[in-house]
């Protein structure tokens, strides 16, 4: 079965949905709730449910998020390797609106220790995945060494450069076959590595050669998918490496959707792109794209993070043809 391994956190989220999002100094009342989050185990949730096996690598706590983490991994078949931590499992403190927008501060805690020589040591994991996806709230060393050593065992990288306030280094970027920033990350690497200064909320209306210029000029070796919400995503392949697609630019629409809460939005998008990655190299990217799209938009009808992830069962019961 073609596998997907994923390195990144996990974090217990702590949840509170409120009619608006809390300004500085206001005190709001907001319905609690808890559930298991981080973004790599978000996506490594996605990857399993959308039908490809799939490895986690991370870093838990001796706690009860710890034990949380083994017993969904072992629910949902994922094969987990976890580095043991002193510190206690990542967390994350969630407010969601009425509009399902959000506002996330976490604490990193157990994930801060996921070690490059721990990341090594599951390198038969790495040796047998068709594709190897990451993202940034773990150690960017640790990051590394999981994509370098993908590479070189064949596999394809996908990085989500995210959080947008994350450490993404050339150094990254460079290990990187398929890049998926949000608009925030994607200006900020922008700005970072090619001295733009770029408005986030200008790129969803951007003309598309210059939006693909921009791309280009950031991943010059390969492929960027910029999310976009509401507005789909933008797809920038390499002029001479356009992956079964017959443009090397071009938009994917959002699907529709009756929005609850967007939490884990973005990691049911990679997720689920790694999985159909995994499970279809043959087939054109933009059917990868356009199944991220539609299995991102379903996430967004439930509650939670890791917990709104739809089942492969599920997604063919909304789209047949798919
Ligand atoms: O992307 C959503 C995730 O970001 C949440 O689950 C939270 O844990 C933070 O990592």
């Amino acid at each position: 079965m073609p596998r997907v391994v994923v390195a990144g956190s996990f974090n217990v989220d702590h949840v509170w949905h409120c009619t608006a999002l809390p300004r500085p100094g206001e005190t709001l009342a907001g319905e609690y709730a808890t559930g298991p989050g981080g973004k790599g185990f978000n996506q490594a949730v996605a990857a399993a449910s959308a039908g490809a096996a799939t490895t986690f690598i991370c870093a838990l706590g001796d706690d009860d998020g710890g034990r949380l983490a083994r017993r969904l991994a072992t629910a949902h078949g994922i094969d987990l390797r976890a580095q043991d931590s002193e510190a206690a499992t990542g967390t994350a403190g969630i407010y969601v609106d009425d509009g399902g927008g959000n506002s996330i501060v976490i604490g990193p805690g157990a994930n801060a220790a996921l070690s490059p020589d721990f990341v090594a040591a599951q390198g038969e994991a790495i040796a047998a995945a068709r594709v190897v996806l990451a993202q940034l709230e773990s150690p960017v060393d640790a990051i590394v060494e999981a994509l370098r050593r993908a590479r070189a065992h064949g596999a394809r990288t996908v990085l989500n450069p995210a959080p947008a306030n994350a450490p993404c280094t050339r150094e990254l970027l460079a290990v990187a076959d398929v890049l998926t920033p949000n608009e925030t990350e994607f200006a900020g690497l922008l700005a970072r590595h090619c001295g733009g200064g770029t408005e986030p909320g200008s790129l969803a209306r951007m003309d598309e050669e210059h939006l693909h210029r921009l791309c280009r000029t950031l991943l010059p070796r390969g492929t960027v998918v910029l999310t976009l919400g509401a507005a789909g995503c933008f797809v920038s392949h390499r002029e001479d490496s356009l992956h079964g697609d017959e443009s090397p630019h071009y938009r994917c629409p959002a699907a529709e959707a009756k929005v609850v809460d967007t939490t884990g939005a973005g990691d049911a998008f990679n997720g689920a792109l790694a999985a159909s990655l995994a499970m279809a190299p043959a087939h054109p990217f933009a059917s990868h794209v356009r199944f991220a799209t539609r299995y991102a938009a379903m996430s967004t009808e439930r509650p939670g993070a890791a917990d709104s992830m739809p089942g492969a069962g599920e997604f063919a019961a909304r789209y047949p043809a798919d």
